[in-house]
């Protein structure tokens, strides 16, 4: 039987429609737009507003939209899995919601939590229900409400992240197209430098979690952006010797938007030029689970079927990976 692969046959991106601009930021806390671009490459972000809108509300809009742009029927999506690090609420999963909102009745759904590479990490295990054979149509959402755990108070964090979902439908393949490989790794003793103190069962919320601020996420900026700088880069160049790749096979090199200076050290490393590295961190900041596909939905118009794309990411946890995938259709 031929190797069945799973492939994305369809992205479709949602972002809330208020930009919070540098400037707006330069009200809220000592800062500048010049420093906020020099150092991270971002000039605005989006912000979901309003009372009782969690990540699944921009998720679903992903997800109805991406149903829609692939005519597929609600009731035929076999599985959706969301990574998320802002989910609604603890339980029940956001995945759950998003089921219910698009209609996905017959599906079972799950969300993963691994930070800023959830995206990665969820598209990997999408692949691999895929190629059992057991599922048919599996949804990747990636969707992250950041904008509920950022301190506007607080320089170093607020001025990175913005609130957005992205979406992709896999489907089966015999042909040589589609996700080929995948490095996923972790590490535990990163989590002092990147995490949220409190609002879990080791810290329940109370007054005094609230009082300390613990309900935000925390950021050792400069520790992270030396494990990102290494860690992304290295995986990327494995994932790409392992598949005898050189930077001239890459048509795309698709980075989490985190840092300009990050997403540039990763590109050099793998010899890819900057005129095939998407990039959209200016316009929405560091969307967490909702990089890689915002960044896929943004460039969709340019991809080609057969085109080599490497994803690459790293976040909490520490989490990191890299996916070489080759693109399935051409522009529609
Ligand atoms: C957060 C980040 C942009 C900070 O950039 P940096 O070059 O490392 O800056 P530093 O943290 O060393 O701070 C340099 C100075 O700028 C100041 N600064 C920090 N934020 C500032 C802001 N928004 N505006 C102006 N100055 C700021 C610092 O206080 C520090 O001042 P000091 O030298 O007087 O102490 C960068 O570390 C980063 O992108 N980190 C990784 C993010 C990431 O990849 N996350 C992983 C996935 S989520």
């Amino acid at each position: 039987m031929d190797k069945l692969r799973a492939m994305i046959t369809g992205i479709q991106g949602y972002v809330p429609e208020y930009r919070l601009t540098n400037k707006e930021l330069e009200k809220l806390v000592e800062t500048n737009d010049e420093w906020i671009v020099s150092r991270t490459g971002i000039k605005e972000r989006r912000i979901l507003k309003g009372e009782d809108q969690g990540s699944s509300v921009m998720g679903a809009e992903a997800v109805k939209g991406l149903l829609e742009k692939t005519g597929t029927d609600p009731l035929d999506v076999d599985l959706i899995i969301c990574a998320t690090v802002t989910p609604d609420m603890p339980f029940p999963a956001t995945a759950n919601i998003i089921a219910d909102i698009v209609g996905a009745k017959k599906s079972y759904s799950f969300d993963i939590g691994a930070a800023c590479s959830g995206f990665l990490y969820a598209l990997q295990m999408g692949s691999q229900f895929i190629q059992t054979g057991t599922h048919k149509k599996v949804i990747i959402v990636g969707a992250d409400k950041m904008s509920s755990i950022v301190n506007y108070q607080d320089r170093t964090t607020c001025i990175l992240f913005g609130d957005g979902a992205g979406a992709v439908m896999l489907e089966p393949t015999t042909e040589d197209l589609g996700i080929m490989d995948a490095i996923l790794r972790s590490d535990g003793s990163g989590a002092p430098y990147l995490h949220m103190k409190a609002g879990g069962s080791r810290r329940p919320a109370t007054q005094q979690t609230l009082d300390a601020n613990e309900h935000y996420a925390f950021q050792e900026g400069s520790t992270v952006f030396k494990f990102a700088v290494t860690n992304m880069a290295d995986v990327s160049a494995e994932v790409m010797e392992k598949n005898n790749l050189t930077g001239d096979d890459i048509a795309w090199l698709v980075p989490h938007q985190a840092n300009m200076r990050i997403i540039n050290a990763t590109a050099n490393r793998m010899g890819i030029g900057p005129d095939k590295v998407m990039i959209n961190i200016e316009k929405y900041g560091n969307t967490t689970a909702a990089t890689l596909p915002l960044c896929l939905w943004d460039y969709e118009s340019q991809l080609k079927k057969g085109d080599n794309l490497i994803l690459a990411a790293f976040g909490g946890g520490f989490t990191w990976g890299s996916i070489f995938l080759k693109w399935g259709y051409d522009p529609k």
